[in-house]
């Protein structure tokens, strides 16, 4: 649901307990009237056991019942981490999803994936638990970096390419800014396209859910490689979304030129498409490690034809390895 504003999402909220994070309770802590709220540090390290243990204390000391909702006010990181707390508190109790990043609205708010990181890698704990509600608050854009709504731009311009051609169309039009007048039309089309295909595989069981993946086989692998720290996920994967192009173009899959195109649009919303200076076999022994690759073949989700995907699990290492060289 499209709400007006902040403040209206939140009018009338009883039995509620918001968890959000520093930066919004800093810009939008006004809004919350008199809700009690837990504010933690900003940034992935807060989807972690002792945050989650802290949530599920100050709920307790609040005496949220099973009756309650949990409000996750913030980005993917408060979604991910309020939404496994209201998944677990007393075995499940209410939860409100407000994403405030663009990638919560348009990616992580969707599909009810919730869960947390351990030291030894991003999600590994985690529920689907979808939410009760969802409140789309164009407003809280307005005080996101402009880095981090580019990064949650990269998603929706997949979406373009891997479903929906003329929304694609839309972005080589006009890039996406923070104040465009398109948004709530474009944040929405974006929520349709991730939940047709999340309602077909709503537990990752067929496959179709792995569509969504295209860019990310590379885009993770430049993550890690990098160590998460120079480049944002949204960022990665525009860089995966060029090359993973260029391995279908390779494989005659995709129509020659897609990669270049989707490039420019990329480029177009001031996201990277290549990162010079890593090394292209580290890459690939990242991507082995990618749950759904086999021995000497890696498994990637490409395009065939623009706006249209599918997980193709036999690409020999070696053209990711040629693609890898000409376009990083
Ligand atoms: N559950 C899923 O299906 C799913 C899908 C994609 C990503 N994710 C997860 O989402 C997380 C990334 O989400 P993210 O990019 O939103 O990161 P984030 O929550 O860390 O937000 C990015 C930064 O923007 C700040 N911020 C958020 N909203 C703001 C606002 N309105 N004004 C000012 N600052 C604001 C945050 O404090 C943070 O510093 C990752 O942990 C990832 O694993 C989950
Ligand atoms: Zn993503």
């Amino acid at each position: 649901m499209v709400a007006a504003t902040l403040k209206e999402a939140l009018d009338g909220l009883q039995n509620s307990f918001v968890i959000t994070d520093e930066n919004v309770f800093r810009f939008w802590g006004a809004e919350i009237g008199d809700l009690p709220v837990h504010v933690v540090a900003a940034g992935e390290r807060s989807k972690s056991l002792t945050v989650y243990d802290g949530c599920l204390q100050w709920l307790a000391s609040q005496r949220a019942t099973r009756s309650s909702t949990v409000v996750a006010l913030g980005g993917g990181v408060i979604g991910d981490l309020a939404g496994f707390v209201a998944a677990t508190y007393m075995r499940g109790i209410g939860l409100l999803q407000i994403p405030t990043s663009l990638l919560a609205m348009v990616d992580s708010s969707v599909g009810g994936k919730v869960g947390l990181d351990l030291e030894a890698g991003k999600n590994l704990v985690g529920a689907f638990f979808p939410p009760d509600h969802v409140a789309l608050c164009m407003e809280t854009l307005a005080t996101l970096p402009v880095r981090e709504f580019n990064n949650g731009a990269a998603e929706v311009w997949k979406y373009g390419a891997i479903m929906d051609e003329a929304l694609f169309e839309t972005l080589e039009a006009r890039p996406l800014g923070p104040g465009d007048e398109r948004l709530p039309e474009i944040v929405v089309r974006s929520v349709d396209l991730k939940r047709q295909v999340v309602e077909d595989d709503e537990f990752e069981t067929s496959g179709r859910r792995a569509s969504l993946n295209f860019g990310h086989t590379v885009g993770h692998a430049l993550e890690v490689v990098t160590g998460y720290g120079p480049l944002l996920h949204g960022e990665a994967v525009s860089i995966g979304m060029v090359v993973e192009a260029a391995i279908g173009e390779r494989l005659q899959m995709t129509d020659g030129g897609t990669s270049q195109r989707i490039a420019r649009g990329l480029a177009s919303q001031h996201l990277p498409v290549r990162v010079p200076g890593v090394d292209l076999a580290t890459v690939v022994d990242a991507m082995r490690l990618d749950k759904k690759a086999t021995a000497g073949n890696l498994a990637l989700a490409l395009l065939d034809g623009f706006g249209s995907s599918r997980l193709v699990s036999d690409v020999p290492e070696s053209v990711v390895l040629e693609c890898l060289r000409e376009n990083l």
